[in-house]
């Protein structure tokens, strides 16, 4: 057995990246899937014999009996959202109990009163940024402003005086925007439901990887992209997390010194949702020809997602914040078809002949060089190898350029 250090999985762009696929891929080998940050305003996407689950809180190891999944300290969680998802997940069969879904009594409850902060100061003129209205700032901000409800606060004595004292706290905000207030009672429902329903699966343990880690196989899943990063996004559009992959040691936590690779996933061009800079989007016929074929409609809101040709100097930046070590450049596919395939980089548009398929052959062993010739310039321009590129939405459809990899043998 070779010391096992743990690969972390996480969007190099605005998030929708395929995450999630890329999880699912790693979840076969593994024994746990770990989320870090954020909460249902993720939609990681999972693809099985034809059939589609996005997840949103729960973790993309779901699909495998085997996998423990676990929603980290650094996550909030809207209990209705999760618990709509669970419903889901029932219905294809999977159950999800107290020992395949962990979640830790750290993490920050998302009620109703987070959720009208959320809508309220989007709905109300210039202040909003065009978010997933899930109550992802405001469970964030209640959280930094220590007067949060943490899951284990759902099992303490005093729960309606916490409640309280956050409902008293920010609902002058709803009030300036002319909003009626949210109730202690209506938070309260929803934060009673939330301990019956996390009951059988809060986690007290304050280091609960510390000797899994030495033996057994995780891969860290983080939600969003770099891009969105709070502190080192395009702020202020971005999500109220750390999505980098520094963080996956905090928002567990992890043991740092068992971290091991670091795979970034890139869409082969890149999209955004919500507002904020987009400097490579296209704005016509041909990038809308690629959203419809890409199916770029959000997977959390159903949105339209802005796409647009790929940044290079974005995806250097990505690649350095999050110290990433593989590229999985996913959608390919997507592309093929397309007369030329461009990239952006301060300003200037390079052109490159386009692919009509993905494979030279029906072995399948090889790509066509036009798209060889794509991944090799991205390879050298950020300086990290494309170890596997995306070449349709099953779980299996990733082709590795150079051979396989072993994360966790590295
Ligand atoms: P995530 O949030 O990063 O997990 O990504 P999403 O699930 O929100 O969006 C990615 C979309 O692309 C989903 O619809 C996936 O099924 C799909 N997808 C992922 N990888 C590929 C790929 O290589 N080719 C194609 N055609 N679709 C892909
Ligand atoms: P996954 O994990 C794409 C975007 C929103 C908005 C900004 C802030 O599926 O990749 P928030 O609701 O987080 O306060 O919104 O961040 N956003 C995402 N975009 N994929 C996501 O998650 C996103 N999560 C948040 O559209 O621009
Ligand atoms: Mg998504």
């Amino acid at each position: 057995m070779y010391p096992v250090r743990h690969p972390i999985v996480l969007g190099l762009q605005y998030g929708d990246e395929g995450k999630g696929k890329i999880t699912d891929y790693l979840a076969r080998q593994a024994q746990h899937v770990i989320r870090f940050n954020g909460g249902s305003n993720a939609g990681h996407t999972l693809w099985l014999n034809g059939k589609k689950l996005v997840t949103h809180s729960v973790p993309s190891g779901i699909l495998y009996s085997h996998v423990k999944n676990f929603i980290g300290a650094g996550c909030v969680i809207d209990p209705q959202s999760l618990e709509r998802e669970l419903q889901e997940i029932a219905t294809s069969g999977s159950v999800m109990d107290g020992a395949r879904l962990k979640v830790d009594y750290r993490a920050h409850i998302t009620l109703p009163i987070h959720l009208a902060l959320d809508g309220g100061r989007e709905s109300v003129g210039v202040q909003g940024i065009g978010t997933t209205r899930k109550g992802i700032g405001p469970t964030y901000t209640t959280k930094m402003d220590r007067c949060g409800i943490r899951v284990e606060d759902l099992f303490k004595k005093d729960l309606p005086q916490r409640v309280e004292y956050l409902c008293k706290t920010y609902n002058h905000l709803l009030e300036a925007a002319g909003l009626p207030e949210s109730t202690l009672a209506d938070n309260m429902v929803i934060a009673e439901k939330a301990g019956e329903m996390l009951r059988a699966h809060m986690s007290t343990e304050q280091v609960p990887f510390w000797d899994i880690a030495k033996t057994e196989k995780c891969v860290l899943e983080g939600a969003q992209g770099v891009l969105l990063d709070l502190d080192h996004g395009s702020y202020p559009y971005v999500t109220s997390s750390n999505t980098l992959a520094s963080h996956a040691a905090v928002g567990t936590p992890f043991p740092l010194s068992k971290l091991g690779a670091v795979v970034g996933v890139a869409k082969a061009y890149q999209t955004r949702v919500g507002s904020g800079p987009f400097e490579s989007e296209l704005k016509n016929e041909d990038g809308e020809r690629i959203r419809v074929n890409g199916g770029e409609f959000g997977a959390t809101t159903g949105r339209p997602r802005r796409v647009g040709w790929l940044n290079l100097d974005e995806l250097k930046l990505s690649v350095r914040l999050s110290d990433c070590s593989h590229i999985v450049m996913t959608k390919a596919d997507i592309l093929s078809g397309e007369k030329e395939v461009k990239v952006y980089s301060k300003g200037v548009y390079k052109s490159f002949p386009g692919w009509k398929t993905i494979y030279d052959g029906a072995s399948k062993d090889k790509l066509v060089p036009e798209l060889a010739n794509y991944i090799k310039y991205i390879e050298d321009f950020v300086g990290v190898p494309v170890a596997a590129i995306g070449t349709g939405a099953d779980r299996n459809e990733l082709f590795w350029p150079h051979g396989p990899v072993d994360f966790w043998g590295l």
